[in-house]
């Protein structure tokens, strides 16, 4: 039987866009809901400023309020040195290190040029402690499409690609539809250059937003194109606060149910997960966006 790994991001992608700052208490309730659902790598927060984003202040205590359970992974998302360095010591699994293939996109998000970022980048592996084993993940957002410069020269993003691979090979790279813009097509041509080029040297993830309603189109298009790892945000929230027009990630029910409707393994017990979704469309000001949530809950 085929098997995919889900990546749930809710905590970071689905809670960083909300107008309210959700209460730590709150967000260590979500993720238990998230871990008791099966999942098995969860984002649950970033180590950015909390001027930037304040929603996202405090993931080190989330982190140390999470009850872990065997073969748990939790990740966070950093933009810089600082980032990383606070990462590692709230004792993080995996790291997700973003930056953008558009400059314009980048200066908005994290200040700094694509260039600037991948020189960062440099930093941040150098000072990783190779015994701490921790994992790590490029997530490379406007891959598809910037929300400033329109839609991104495929050469760009697999140059930006081979640049990064170049500084640490054998990691994750995430290609994020950080919109919601890209459609099947573009998601297929992109993920069969990556792979086919850089198939050996990287492990790909799609992350993708469901802004155009292409969302789960483009999953079983990364699907077929070869890729394995998928980002979801429980109930479909999510959208980054620094690209205006893009609306929530791929609801995670939706993507279970994909795949296990089509016989694809997920790990992930569907009942429980729509227990953690129904928590999530609950936080004040949320935007659910899933579908398999609102169906009859036997049928689902
Ligand atoms: N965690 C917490 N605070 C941080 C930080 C981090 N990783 N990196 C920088 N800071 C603080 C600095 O201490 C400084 O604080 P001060 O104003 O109180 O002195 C302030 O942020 C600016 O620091 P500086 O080094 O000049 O950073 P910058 O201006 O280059 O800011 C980022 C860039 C990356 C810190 C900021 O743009 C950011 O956090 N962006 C996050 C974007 C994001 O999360 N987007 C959604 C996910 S895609
Ligand atoms: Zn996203």
């Amino acid at each position: 039987m085929d098997r995919v790994e889900i990546v749930e991001v809710g905590p970071r992608d689905g809670l960083q866009n909300l107008p309210d700052v959700i209460p730590v208490a709150e967000r260590i309730a979500f993720v238990d809901r998230l871990i008791a659902a099966g999942l098995k790598r969860i984002e649950i927060g970033s180590f950015v400023s909390p001027k930037a984003v304040p929603q996202m202040a405090d993931t080190a205590a989330v982190v140390a309020g999470i009850k872990r359970v065997p073969g748990l992974r939790l990740m966070a998302l950093v933009p810089n040195a600082r980032g990383a360095s606070d990462a590692m010591a709230a004792g993080l699994d995996e790291l997700e290190f973003v930056l953008s293939v558009s400059d314009d996109h980048n200066l908005a998000n994290v200040r700094r040029t694509t260039d600037q970022s991948i020189a960062e980048l440099e930093e941040v592996c150098t000072a990783i402690d190779p015994d701490k084993k921790l994992t790590l993940r490029f997530g490379l957002a406007t891959s598809f499409h910037c929300p400033f410069a329109g839609y991104t020269e495929e050469a760009r993003t697999l140059s930006v690609i081979e640049r990064v691979l170049k500084i640490r090979e054998g990691v994750e790279i995430a290609l994020a539809d950080t919109t919601g813009k890209a459609h099947p097509v573009n998601v297929r041509y992109l993920v069969e250059k990556a792979l086919k080029t850089f198939g050996q040297s990287a492990r790909f993830a799609f992350h993708g937003h469901d802004t155009s309603g292409f969302g789960i189109a483009n999953v079983m298009a990364a699907y077929a194109a070869g890729i394995r790892i998928f980002d979801g945000a429980a109930a479909g929230l999510g959208g980054c606060p620094f690209a205006p027009g893009a609306s929530g990630n791929i609801a995670t029910e939706d993507i279970v149910n994909l795949f296990e409707r089509m016989g694809v393994a997920t790990g992930v017990d569907m009942p429980r997960l729509l227990e953690a979704a129904d928590m999530a469309a609950e936080f004040p000001g949320a935007i659910p966006g899933s579908h398999s949530r609102l169906l009859p809950r036997q049928a689902a």
